[in-house]
């Protein structure tokens, strides 16, 4: 079993993406996309920045390594009838289905991040992409106080050591690693750029509510709870995710949790 693709089909991460489609909007929003621009949206879930774009005119495919996720995404798409976008299952470590230069722009929002053989992902990214076109990623930032990078950081904590050899995907928050992998696939350095920018996930319920959905439909902190159960701490764990959240809350006391999050924000020009 790749444990990769178990991970994302554990859960149902439409549960949390439900809260992250604000954002999806306004980062795509800001990409310059036009009519018949033919993107890839990679590690794209049911779609958060997938939809945005064909709405905008843009030909879509979005993949994905869970089928749970590529059923959803597809099953919005039908529902908004947008016929400009598809979806299907894939590996961003190996995009063997997907041609040489398909793509004007590949957009990878807290996505391929999350694949194992990083230095793989960077070249089947380069490679799908037209000579001209772009490559966009976020990626959550190691040792970041903000929401994701801490729930990482906490649910690490409960979990057994990773195997060796693993590669944190935090690693992609760093802009040398980002750098040092796209220059391994052929881009030279002063094509990378990397700035910070902020995600907003705006939950229509308490923060110990919200801390409930990760709980019960986000991998890793599934994994995170499962682990904890077993050496007795899942309390702990439920409260220490439970501070942070409500820390981070930006909307105390109302019946809408709103937590910003900070991310590296990658631009690569393709050559
Ligand atoms: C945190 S979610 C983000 C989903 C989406 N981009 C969004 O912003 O809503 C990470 C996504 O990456 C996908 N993923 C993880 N490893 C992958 C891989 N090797 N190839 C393709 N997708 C992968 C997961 O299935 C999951 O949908």
């Amino acid at each position: 079993m790749n444990q990769n693709k178990a991970l994302w089909e554990k859960g149902d991460f439409t549960r949390i993406a439900a809260s992250m489609r604000e954002s999806g909007e306004a980062l795509i929003a800001k990409l310059e996309i036009k009519d018949g621009l033919k993107v890839l949206d990679l590690g794209c879930g049911d779609g958060t920045t997938a939809l945005p774009a064909a709405r905008l005119g843009a030909e879509v495919l979005g993949v994905d390594i869970a089928r749970n996720l590529v059923e959803a995404g597809n099953r919005r798409a039908r529902q908004e009838g947008l016929e400009n976008l598809k979806f299907q299952e894939g590996d961003a470590t190996d995009l063997c289905e997907l041609d040489d230069k398909a793509f004007d722009l590949v957009v990878s929002i807290f996505g391929a991040m999350f694949a194992p053989k990083p230095l793989d992902v960077a070249k089947e990214m380069v490679r799908v992409a037209r000579r001209g076109g772009r490559i966009v990623m976020g990626n959550w930032i190691p040792n970041d106080p903000t929401l994701v990078a801490q729930i990482l950081k906490i649910s690490a904590a409960y979990t057994p050591p990773p195997p060796d050899g693993f590669i944190s995907p935090m690693l992609w928050g760093i802009e040398s690693n980002v750098v040092e992998r796209f220059a391994s696939a052929g881009i030279p350095r002063s094509n990378v750029s990397c700035l910070r920018d902020t995600f907003t996930f705006n939950f229509p319920g308490t923060s110990a509510m919200f801390v409930d959905e990760f709980r019960r439909y986000y991998g890793p902190t599934m994994n995170a709870f499962e682990a904890a159960e077993k050496s007795g701490r899942a309390e702990a764990l439920r409260k220490e995710l439970e501070t942070l959240f409500e820390s981070q809350n930006t909307n105390r006391g109302k019946e809408l949790t709103s937590i910003p999050a900070t991310f590296l924000h990658v631009t690569v020009a393709v050559v």
